[in-house]
């Protein structure tokens, strides 16, 4: 990482955080005012894109190139009026505090590397080295200022029953169906289908065009490769990759890679 960079403006008003998991919760989030992308890299382009047109607006993002494609792509969008700024890099994972954020980054490894950062930043009026030895960083993991908030593409179908997380983005054309639970931080991306009654976990990356069958399980911190396909009732295990293109017609254990048609007799 390099080294800081200046960040302009003070954070914007804090939002409540909008209830969309648990019982009940049923969608993503309304328009927030003031969203800060952790990352400005491509993926965060289309982040920032599926937030504008859902009526939210942009505080600014993160990321050690003040340069990146996301700064240069929302230059040149009319409807932003003010082109939001490279607030800092990656190293200044506390300016994301008190503002509604997200992890706008596609790769599941280095996603999971700012979450565990993120959940690491010391709580208003504890020491850090206090939150560090707090037992499992359960305290730093409640920091009531870290305002993680879902983005969904206005283009993207969502089931009134489903269940969505904090900080997940839905890119357009998803489709989340009937009871479908989706972990935080998770990543439905462009066109994937998650079938009713699956359930994605933290931090998964659904990659565009996958399709999860009903009552599929997907475990944190996995990659669903493009345009794969997952057999209804298949259990995905935790920080595996399903590879693109493949077809999963069994259970695919914890760190596994699948390829092509995994599972066949
Ligand atoms: C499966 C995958 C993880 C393998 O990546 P890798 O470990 O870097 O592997 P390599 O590219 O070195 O390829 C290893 C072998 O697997 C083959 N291979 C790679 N991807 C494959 C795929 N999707 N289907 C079939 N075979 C594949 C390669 O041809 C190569 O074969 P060889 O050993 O006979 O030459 C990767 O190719 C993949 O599919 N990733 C998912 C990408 C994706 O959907 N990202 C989301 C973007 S939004």
């Amino acid at each position: 990482m390099d080294a800081p960079a200046s960040h302009p403006g003070s954070v914007p008003q804090v939002l409540p955080t909008p209830a969309t998991s648990g019982p009940g919760a049923r969608g993503p989030a309304p328009a927030v005012t003031g969203l800060t992308l952790i990352g400005g890299g491509g993926h965060a382009v289309v982040v920032a894109e599926a937030a504008v047109l859902a009526g939210s607006t942009l505080r600014g993002f993160l990321d050690d190139n003040p340069a990146a494609a996301l700064a240069a792509t929302l230059l040149n969008q009319p409807q932003l009026h003010t082109p939001p700024p490279c607030l800092g890099t990656l190293e200044r994972l506390e300016l994301v505090l008190g503002s509604p954020m997200i992890i706008a980054i596609g790769q599941v490894s280095f996603r999971r590397t700012i979450l565990s950062a993120l959940r690491k930043l010391p709580a208003a009026g504890a020491t850090p080295l206090a939150t560090a030895s707090a037992p499992g960083n359960a305290q730093a993991s409640l920091n009531p200022l870290l305002c993680p908030v879902t983005i969904a593409h206005p283009a993207a179908s969502i089931s009134p029953t489903a269940t969505l997380g904090r900080g997940i983005y839905i890119g357009p054309l998803a489709v989340i169906h009937s009871r479908a639970r989706i972990g935080d931080h998770a990543i439905i991306n462009t066109g994937a289908i998650i079938e009713h009654d699956c359930a994605v976990g933290e931090n998964a990356h659904i990659a565009p065009g996958a399709i999860l069958g009903g009552g599929v399980t997907v475990g944190e911190d996995t990659l669903i490769g493009m345009g794969s396909r997952i057999l209804p009732h298949v259990t995905v295990g935790r920080h595996a990759t399903v590879a693109a293109g493949a077809i999963v017609l069994d259970h695919v254990p914890d760190n596994a890679t699948a390829i092509g048609v995994w599972g066949k007799r």
